[in-house]
């Protein structure tokens, strides 16, 4: 089986990443591509940069492959002002427009996990509330949710690990979808 990690955010110090690291270490051998947001730059939407043979850019085609060639998504996203990031947004919007999407959507009914964490007491809820009542949409069929809240209490900025009681639940997380696939 082969799962797309994305992590939504475009930060080199990201805190969803480092989950998200955590994430595939529990794919138990299933093969996988890592990404993040920072792998995928695009100009901000308009419709003025569509059509009159204005290229469809590369870095949506490119997202768009990841999800179609994947079985299983696993999506770790921060949470800006309550709402997903607008990059990943971006992302989405650029994605929708593709001319051959045809009847497909953005994530093409493929199975996703999503997961939050921030350093905030409600570990990114009010985005996963959004984000799971928006993405079914997209075409994404979330199978289970994780929020992580107040990271730095369970992270060793040293060692550059989670703590025991964060790689348990995100250990069971994975396996929780993995036997849902
Ligand atoms: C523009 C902006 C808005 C933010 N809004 C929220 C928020 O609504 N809720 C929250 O818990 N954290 C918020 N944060 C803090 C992020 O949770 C924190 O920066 C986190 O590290 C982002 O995840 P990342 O490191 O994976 O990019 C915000 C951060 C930024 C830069």
């Amino acid at each position: 089986m082969k799962v797309f990690a994305f992590c939504a955010s475009n930060s080199s110090k990201s805190i969803n990443k480092i989950l998200l690291k955590e994430c595939v270490q529990h794919l138990n051998g299933n093969d996988f591509t890592f990404k993040t947001m920072a792998d995928f730059d695009l100009p901000v939407f308009s419709q003025d940069l569509e059509g009159d043979g204005q290229p469809y850019p590369a870095a949506a085609l490119e997202f768009l492959q990841h999800v179609q060639d994947s079985d299983a998504i696993i999506l770790a996203t921060p949470e800006h002002n309550s709402s997903m990031p607008a990059a990943f947004k971006n992302l989405v919007d650029w994605c929708s427009r593709y001319p051959d999407l045809g009847k497909n959507k953005v994530f093409h009914d493929k199975p996703l996990c999503l997961l939050s964490t921030s350093p905030g007491k409600r570990g990114g809820m009010n985005n996963l509330e959004h984000l799971s009542s928006i993405m079914p949409w997209w075409g994404a069929d979330i199978k289970n949710t994780l929020s992580v809240p107040s990271f730095y209490e369970h992270f060793d900025k040293e060692s550059g690990r989670l703590d025991d009681e964060t790689r348990a639940k995100v250990k069971n997380l994975v396996s929780e979808f993995l036997a849902a696939l």
